[in-house]
């Protein structure tokens, strides 16, 4: 399926793609020119996507900072979060506007208070992975979000690449291996056949301190 909304999947990853120890240790990984060019992309982007993964792990602002100080352009924060398990006192909502799309399932009590918090909470058709990212996409759309960056775990990695969605991957490489009991950049696929396994063609490669940075453009 191609999307009308340029997606971009943001991998900052050891050289063996993993992006956490299995302890879920990560932080960082890669080094801190690849997260200056990181805030860089983000400043870029209408707006920005994560999992509920990720916010529970991390607790992330996922507000654009080059250089330390927050750009005069933010994109728009968003989670995704079938049940809203987002704590409401997470640092994504101290610091301005974030929108977190949920199934028909999620409880009351939970939107009322991330609403009450700041959250937009966006329902949206969920299946058996999660929120359905096509609908994600068309609801950004029609708030005139022309391009989203998405920065998760591999989960979600997982679910917009096997959703075919995924226009182009920034992919930061630490110098390091971690190793297969670490966490994968991308989940389960699921694939068959080597036929099947989506293809990107590398568009463009720099040095980013001690990391690599690749730029991949969808086959
Ligand atoms: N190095 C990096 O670049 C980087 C970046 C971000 C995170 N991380 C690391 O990644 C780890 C977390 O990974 P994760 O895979 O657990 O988290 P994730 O991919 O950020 O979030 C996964 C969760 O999102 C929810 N979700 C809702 N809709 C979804 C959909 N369509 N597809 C997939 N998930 C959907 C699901 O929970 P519900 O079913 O409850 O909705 C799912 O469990 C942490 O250790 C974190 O530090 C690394």
């Amino acid at each position: 399926m191609s999307a009308p909304v340029r997606v971009t999947l943001k991998l900052a990853s050891s050289l063996d793609a993993r992006i956490a120890l299995a302890s879920g240790a990560s932080r960082w990984i890669t080094g801190a020119s690849s997260r200056g060019a990181v805030h860089r992309l983000r400043a870029a982007h209408d707006a920005v996507l994560t999992g509920v993964g990720t916010i529970l792990a991390d607790d992330p602002l996922m507000t654009a900072r080059p250089d330390g100080i927050p750009a005069a352009r933010q994109p728009l924060r968003c989670v995704l979060d079938t049940r809203l398990r987002t704590p409401a006192g997470c640092a994504l909502l101290t610091h301005g506007p974030a929108v977190l799309f949920h199934g028909a399932d999620a409880p009351a009590s939970a939107r009322q208070a991330l609403e009450a918090a700041g959250g937009r909470c966006v329902e949206r058709r969920a299946g058996e992975s999660g929120v359905e990212i096509s609908h994600v996409l068309e609801w950004l759309e029609a708030e005139s979000s022309r391009t989203v960056m998405i920065e998760a775990g591999g989960r979600v990695a997982a679910s917009v690449i096997r959703a075919g969605v995924v226009d182009c991957i920034e992919w930061f490489r630490a110098p390091v291996i971690l190793g297969g009991d670490g966490m994968p950049a991308v989940a389960a696929l699921g694939l068959e056949t080597l036929g099947a396994a989506p293809m990107f063609r590398r568009t463009q490669e720099r040095a980013c301190g001690a990391d690599s940075w690749e730029t991949w453009e969808r086959v």
